[in-house]
């Protein structure tokens, strides 16, 4: 019979450490005594600064810097277009203002945003429905009508759209959003597309 067959596993037991044991060892004193001190001074830190002020670290902007009224000729201030952009065109012209492909036309470039801007303005106040032709591709969708929109917010999404992702055209007024929603007040239907619009400008 070998060495290590022996029947009774005596091999084995002999072959085994002995079981670890632990003995109750206490934090070293200096240490809970460490661990005291600095929870004292956490304490101490968070009751005598002061909170409530304008923190002296972080981003110092205030809204008004993020959002400076724009003056325009003839009195009052331009609402925040890139706002109004974002709520309320940004879901289907998309934040790049490049459009869905076939579904939401671009309006980057797009020669009914830097054209004419009774056009645009007559776009935005009763919108389309029907066949439009945006940088020689053709949409049929509906955009939605602005008219709940004051002329000042108008203004303000017309002139960010027309200088924004490339556009370099001229500002629009809300005087001028406020004499073509005169001028076209006795439309209650969006244009029927491309078609009707060009000559209604
Ligand atoms: C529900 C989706 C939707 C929303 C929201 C929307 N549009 Fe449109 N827009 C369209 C569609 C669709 C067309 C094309 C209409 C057609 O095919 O008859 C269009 C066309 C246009 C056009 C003319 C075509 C072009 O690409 O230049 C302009 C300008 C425009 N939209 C501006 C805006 C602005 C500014 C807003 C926000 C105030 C806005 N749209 C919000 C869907 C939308």
């Amino acid at each position: 019979m070998s060495k290590s067959n022996r029947p009774d596993g005596s091999q084995q037991r002999h072959r085994e450490n002995a079981d670890p044991d632990e003995s109750i060892r206490p934090l070293p004193w200096f240490l809970v005594m460490l661990l005291g001190a600095m929870a004292m001074w956490g304490g101490f830190y968070i009751y005598i600064t002061p909170s409530g002020e304008d923190s002296s670290y972080g981003d110092q902007r205030t809204i008004e810097t993020l959002r400076p009224p724009v003056p325009v000729a003839g009195g009052g201030v331009l609402v925040d277009g890139k706002l109004i952009y974002g709520g309320k065109c940004a879901a289907c012209h998309q934040a790049t203002g490049l459009g869905v492909a076939g579904v939401f036309p671009p309006l980057a470039a797009s020669e009914w945003v830097i054209g004419e801007e009774k056009t645009l303005t007559h776009i935005l106040l009763h919108g389309i429905v029907g066949e439009i032709e945006v940088k020689g591709v053709v949409y049929k969708g509906a955009m939605p009508a602005w008219q709940s929109m004051s002329d000042a917010e108008l203004a303000g999404v017309m002139t960010y759209i027309r200088g924004e992702w490339g556009n370099k055209a001229a500002p629009i007024t809300a005087e001028t959003v406020k004499t073509e929603r005169e001028a076209t007040k006795a439309r209650t239907a969006p244009y029927n597309g491309g078609a009707e619009l060009k000559p209604a400008s």
